[in-house]
């Protein structure tokens, strides 16, 4: 369908913390979701834009009204400024697979995006008025719907995606999934970051670090179970650089998701018919930026063990899973699935 020149497909994977693109002229990229203005006249001197996005604007806080517009996948409550930069976010992502945004010569765009499970119910209206104009045509897909979907794991399977904001679990029985077949918990990344900061300060009242050392830490030491090796950090404590060693606090907190997840991915296999319920243990498939925690699988494998056994399995891609389903997704389409959008 996209071999016609003037139509391009597009899965987009809108995330709380990262959103990619994956597009048929084969342009594929990944930016962080913030999105920042200028503050004032010597800031919009300096950063020469109206508008700065992704790690630019990352990098330039000091100077911007930064947002990341996105909180447990969904975009926040009764702010207009959040909204906008959803839409600068997706606007820029559009811009880097290198099509014309206007004009006669324009492709008409075909985007599946996928969102968190939960975000569907709440946000559809929401975000199906920020993609008018960037795409037009749309279908918002769940995002686990999205990975299995790139995956071929149609049936039998259970996708677990575990992002920033949300942990996104979703039983694939060879049809589109059902509200019952999916479930949204707000234990990921930035919870793990939430728990790992109280539990440094509350061992070290006076320690100073910024939720970006956290993230680093994390992303650096994650693990769960025993430790392999010993997490050490500095940080400034009374001004002065110190080195602490945080492995209890980095096991506790990555541990602090395990127990919902188990117990959602208990709850979702318990109601997939018993016939086929072996088959869906041993096809559990672990996506999501947050998927490399060190230990992350066997903690599932022993969860399983418990309901009889079974098997986890990493995805290859992680950061282009969502997208490239989406792509793939929008590639099978046909006509009548599309909402049309006024754009
Ligand atoms: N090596 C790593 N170990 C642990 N966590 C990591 C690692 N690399 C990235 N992360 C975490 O993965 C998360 C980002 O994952 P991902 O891009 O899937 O999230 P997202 O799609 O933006 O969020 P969501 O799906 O919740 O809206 C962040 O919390 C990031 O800190
Ligand atoms: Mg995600």
């Amino acid at each position: 369908m996209d071999e016609v020149n003037d139509i391009l497909c597009v899965g987009i994977d809108l995330g709380t913390s990262r959103s990619s693109i994956s597009a048929s002229n084969g342009e594929r990229h990944v930016i962080d979701s913030y999105a920042g203005w200028p503050v004032d006249a010597v800031a919009r001197k300096l950063v020469k834009k109206p508008v700065l996005v992704g790690r630019e604007a990352l990098d330039n806080r000091s100077m911007l009204d930064l947002r990341r517009p996105l909180e447990q996948g969904l975009i926040k409550e009764g702010s207009e400024k959040d909204e906008q930069a959803v839409q600068e976010i997706l606007r820029h992502l559009m811009s880097l697979t290198g099509i014309k945004q206007k004009g006669k010569t324009r492709p008409k765009v075909r985007a599946v995006v996928g969102v968190p499970a939960g975000a569907l119910r709440v946000s559809r209206q929401r975000l199906r008025g920020i993609m008018d104009g960037i795409a037009d045509s749309l279908m918002l897909v769940s995002e686990p719907f999205a990975v299995a979907y790139g995956l071929d794991a149609l049936l039998h399977a259970l996708i677990i995606d575990i992002g920033a904001g949300t942990a996104d679990l979703c039983v694939m029985q060879g049809r589109y999934p059902t509200e019952d077949d999916q479930h949204t918990l707000p234990y990921a990344g930035d919870w793990i970051e939430e728990q790992l900061a109280k539990l440094v300060r509350e061992r070290h009242p006076d320690a100073r670090f910024s939720v970006h050392m956290v993230r680093e830490w994390k992303e650096q030491w994650s693990f769960v179970g025993e430790p392999t090796e010993r997490v050490r950090v500095t940080m400034p404590i009374g001004g002065k650089w110190t080195e602490l060693d945080i492995t209890d606090e980095m096991r506790t907190a990555c541990e602090s998701i395990l127990p919902p997840i188990c117990e959602t991915m208990a709850d979702l296999i318990t109601r997939v018919p018993p016939e086929y319920q072996d088959r869906v243990r041993n096809n559990v498939i672990l996506a999501g930026g947050s998927s490399p925690i060190s230990g992350l699988s066997a903690a599932l494998d022993r969860a399983l063990a418990e309901l009889g056994g079974g098997r986890t399995s990493l995805v290859p891609d992680p950061v282009f899973a969502g997208s490239d389903g989406g792509l793939q997704l929008a590639r099978d389409a046909s006509t009548g699935d599309w909402e049309k959008l006024a754009a």
